[in-house]
This record gives C-alpha cells, sequence and structure tokens, in this order.
C-alpha cells in the first residue's frame, strides 16, 4: 500500500511579498493560477489509483486553508488524513508522527512516499516511474531518496554520494548523505561529479523508517510515539483528523529528517530522478517558469515593458510598467512592494528577518 505524506509546513521567506507567515509557500499561486500545494495533491493522487489516502502534516493554524486546497484540487476519490502540528519541530518529528499514525492503521508495510508540499515537478510520468523505482527498493529495507543532477553548488541542499549500483537504471546505495555543506565543499562536490543533490522526498516502508528511527534517534521516536498515542484520530466527515498533543509534541527536537537519519543511516539509497525539478526557492526560481521576451523580460501579471531587459514583473492587478530599466525583480502585491537586483534573489529573505526584529 502506498502513502503519500505531504509535509507543508514551511514559510518561504525568499518569496517575500507573496509568502508570509499566514499564506506561506505552499499556498501561493503559481503564474499559472494553481497553487504549489494544489499541484502536490494531484502529483499525489497520479501515484494512486482511484481511491487511497493522502496524509497531509501540517501546522494546526493552516488546517483550514490546507482543506480548502485538497478540494480544489478535485482528486478522485482519495481520502485526506490530516496530521497537525501545534508548532514547527522541523522535519523529523513530522515525518515520525506520520508514520507511526500510519502504522497504527496499516501496519508496518505501508510505504510513504515523501513530498514536500512547495515543490515542482511537471513530468508526471517520469515522477511515477521513480516513484515506482523508489518504493521497490523501500520494499527491499531501503530508505529511498531522489538525486538530482547539480547544476551549482548551492549551499541549500543535501548532496549525496552513490556507492554500489542496486540496478541498471542507474539506483545505488548511499555512500555518503552531507545535508547542506559550507560553500568550499558543495564546489568540491560538484567538481568530483560523483554527488547529485537530495530533492527532499523519500520513499521507505512505515517498519524501515520506525526501525531505522529507533537505532539512529532513538530519544526523538520514543517521544514522538508519547505524543502519536496521546492523539486521537477523529473522522470529521469524509476527512481524518489527528491534532498532535501539544505537550508531548513541544517536548521533540527542532530537527529535520535529513540530520536526524539520512546522514547517519546505512541503509539509504538513492534513485536519480528522470524527472524535471524545482524547490521554487526564490524568486528567480519562480520567474523562470514564465516566458520571456525577447529582451529576457518576463511578466507575471500587468506589466509593460520600455527599453528594459532581464526584468521580472509580478502583479496582483496594478499596471507595473519599466521603463530603462534591468536586472530587476519586482512584485507588487496590495500591501507591500518588492524591488530587487536580480542577483539578491536569495538575500530577499533579509527582509523578512528585518521585520521580524523590528516588531
Ligand atoms: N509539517 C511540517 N512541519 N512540514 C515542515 C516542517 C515542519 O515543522 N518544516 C519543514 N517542513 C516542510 C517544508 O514546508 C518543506 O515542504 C519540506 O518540509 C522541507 O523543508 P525545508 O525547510 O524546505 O527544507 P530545506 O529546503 O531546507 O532542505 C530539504 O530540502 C532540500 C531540497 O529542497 C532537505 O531535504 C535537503 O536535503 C534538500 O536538498
Ligand atoms: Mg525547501
Amino acid at each position: 500500500m502506498l502513502v503519500p505524506v505531504i509535509l507543508s509546513g514551511g514559510a518561504g521567506t525568499r518569496l517575500w511579498p507573496v509568502s508570509r507567515e499566514g499564506h506561506p509557500k505552499p499556498f501561493m499561486a503559481l503564474p499559472d493560477g494553481e497553487s504549489l500545494l494544489v499541484k502536490t495533491y494531484r502529483r499525489a493522487a497520479d501515484l494512486l489509483a482511484k481511491g487511497g489516502e493522502i496524509v497531509t502534516v501540517t501546522n494546526r493554524d493552516y488546517y483550514f486553508q490546507t482543506k480548502d486546497q485538497f478540494l480544489a484540487a478535485r482528486l478522485s476519490g482519495q481520502r485526506a488524513h490530516f496530521i497537525l502540528e501545534p508548532l514547527g519541530r522541523n522535519t523529523a518529528p513530522a515525518i515520525a508522527a506520520a508514520a507511526l499514525a500510519l502504522r497504527e492503521r496499516h501496519g508496518d508495510q505501508a510505504t510513504m512516499v515523501v513530498m514536500p508540499a512547495d515543490h515542482l515537478i511537471r513530468n508526471a510520468e517520469a515522477f511515477g516511474a521513480a516513484v515506482e523505482e523508489a518504493a521497490a527498493l523501500a520494499a527491499e529495507g531501503y530508505l529511498v531518496t531522489f538525486g538530482i543532477r547539480p547544476t551549482a553548488p548551492e549551499t541549500g541542499f543535501g548532496y549525496i554520494e552513490a556507492g554500489t549500483a542496486l540496478n541498471e537504471r542507474g539506483a545505488a546505495r548511499v555512500e555518503r548523505f552531507v545535508e547542506k555543506p559550507d560553500l568550499p565543499t558543495a564546489e568540491r562536490y560538484l567538481a568530483s561529479g560523483k554527488f547529485l543533490w537530495n530533492s527532499g522526498m523519500f520513499c521507505f516502508r512505515v517498519g524501515t523508517l520506525l526501525d531505522e528511527l529507533a537505532l539512529h534517534a532513538p530519544q526523538l521516536l520514543e517521544q514522538a510515539s508519547a505524543c502519536v498515542a496521546a492523539s486521537p484520530v477523529r473522522e470529521v466527515g469524509a476527512v481524518l483528523q489527528q491534532e498532535l498533543e501539544t505537550g508531548h509534541f513541544a517536548d521533540l527536537p527542532d530537527i529535520s529528517v535529513d540530520y536526524a537519519l539520512m546522514e547517519r543511516s546505512e541503509k539509504v539509497a538513492v534513485v536519480p530522478a528522470g524527472f524535471d525539478w524545482s524547490d521554487i526557492g526564490s524568486w528567480g526560481a519562480l520567474s523562470d517558469l514564465v516566458e520571456p521576451d525577447a529582451q529576457n523580460n518576463r511578466a507575471a501579471g500587468d506589466a509593460l515593458f520600455i527599453d528594459s531587459r532581464n526584468t521580472f514583473v509580478q502583479s496582483e492587478g496594478r499596471l507595473v510598467a519599466a521603463v530603462g530599466v534591468e536586472n530587476l525583480i519586482v512584485v507588487d502585491t496590495a500591501d507591500a512592494i518588492l524591488v530587487a537586483h536580480v542577483e539578491r534573489a536569495q538575500d530577499v529573505r533579509q527582509v523578512v528577518k528585518r521585520l521580524k526584529d523590528s516588531n
């Protein structure tokens, strides 16, 4: 039994002013009008035949928005199971809670496909094929990652060094998993040609995940077990809703699954991603989704370019006119406007930090 588990938690601060605390990245509409979360739900449903179940782990403050998105995706009979966190504790507690909840209802053999809600994958067929391959390796007891061919020494990603081959299509045991290396290390990994980026999606059996947590993060597993045991599942209409009990959940450490498990386990495997992938990390990645004009300007919404080059404009209704400018990112919303140099797209997160600090 395959169960997609959608993780929806991060704030996406580099996509300010559209991504906000109350309206984070997964809810953001892309230039085609559809949100990343709706796209993720569709992608998850495509992995299942009619029916099945899709788990979402998210903060309880986002419950209604998330449920709306699930309905907006108009899936073919999949049941929703919402696991609601009282606060953010990063991905290891979120994934552990999902695994424990699934074990209760479906046993150790259920196969989880962990999918962040803020990724964009357009080639659904290739994605389906990669998941099928991953599920076969998960059945052999591996924690399967999906590897992306790196194009730059990105320090915001995990790096995977492939070892012994597991099949003829490029799947391999993972020799080494290094989460977010520093720049010189990332440069070295890139130059070696031996590393892949970790996509942030995973596939494993519930039983494998829990066994590996017992080995490498026993305390986290114990705390997560106590929490899930204190958090009954309620049937509310057609959906299952499980509010994680605050006291126990707050005891859990704030740690990602990459650090808590993937760097430590010896059962990690990698399937090379035969699909396009973007984690839409910044306005640069988002603007790439829009067709450029002859001067490499891109418009999402109403924009007018005069003697301008290499400029991206997103507007929510007003006309934005750019005259004689180049290399800009301009994002217009009802209460805030971003104007940034294209090479500073990563630094937009500093705006959020500054606003927080001054509050
Ligand atoms: N429910 C829940 N609760 N979801 C969370 C939480 C949480 O506390 N924290 C993060 N998430 C969700 C995010 O919304 C995102 O969809 C996903 O889990 C990954 O979290 P990020 O915070 O975006 O991780 P990252 O981008 O720094 O790193 C991960 O992804 C990279 C690829 O995008 C790692 O897996 C890296 O190794 C990987 O390269
Ligand atoms: Mg991310």
